[in-house]
């Protein structure tokens, strides 16, 4: 299956000069979605991991799935005061501004081997966040998995010494 048939393109969106891939499309048919989801597990049982963390709110939907085939957890990342318990926080730099992702301080128990999942790798920054708090939490981070990787925003150097699936790749915009 050629999951890139399955992926939209929206030009001009959500600003002009943007050609936005759209993964719903590959949500909504039954087949594509679990296609894409039977190469994460794949991978995943290959890494050996114990557990899936997922940024909100698109990693939550390529990582709950994968979670679920395997029988093992789901930790959420999620954005500051999100999560009801202690958390730490990681702040990063957007091109204008930050953000704050957070994690539960006892999602992850020190030693396990974790799959991040996210639908698309841009710059990077999300992903980065992600592996931080996995690896402040004692998390080993056995793999990421993406559905997309825009290898023209070169992402994949934040990612490097890291094992990275990324099952559909644009060279360019
Ligand atoms: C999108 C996408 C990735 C991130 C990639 O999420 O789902 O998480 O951007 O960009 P980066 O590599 O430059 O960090 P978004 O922040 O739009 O939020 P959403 O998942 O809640 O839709
Ligand atoms: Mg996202």
């Amino acid at each position: 299956m050629d999951l890139k048939e399955y992926i939209s393109e929206v030009k001009d969106w959500p600003i002009p000069g943007v050609n936005f891939k759209d993964i719903t499309t590959i949500m909504d048919n039954g087949e594509a979605y679990r296609y894409a989801t039977d190469q994460i597990v794949a991978y995943a049982k290959d890494k050996q991991v114990d557990l899936v963390v997922g940024p909100e709110a698109r990693g939550f939907i390529i990582g709950c799935p994968v979670s679920y085939a395997m029988g093992i957890g789901f930790a959420p990342v999620r954005k500051e005061g999100k999560l009801p318990r202690e958390v730490i926080r990681y702040e990063y730099d957007l091109e204008y501004g930050s953000n704050v992702l957070t994690m539960h301080r006892d999602a992850i128990k020190p030693g396990q081997r974790v799959l991040i999942t996210d639908d698309l790798l841009a710059t990077g920054g999300t992903i980065e966040a992600t592996i931080k708090l996995v690896e402040e939490l004692g998390g080993i981070v056995a793999g990421i998995a993406f559905i997309i990787d825009l290898k023209y925003l070169n992402g994949m150097e934040k990612l490097k010494g890291y094992d990275v699936l990324s099952l559909v790749s644009y060279d360019e915009e």
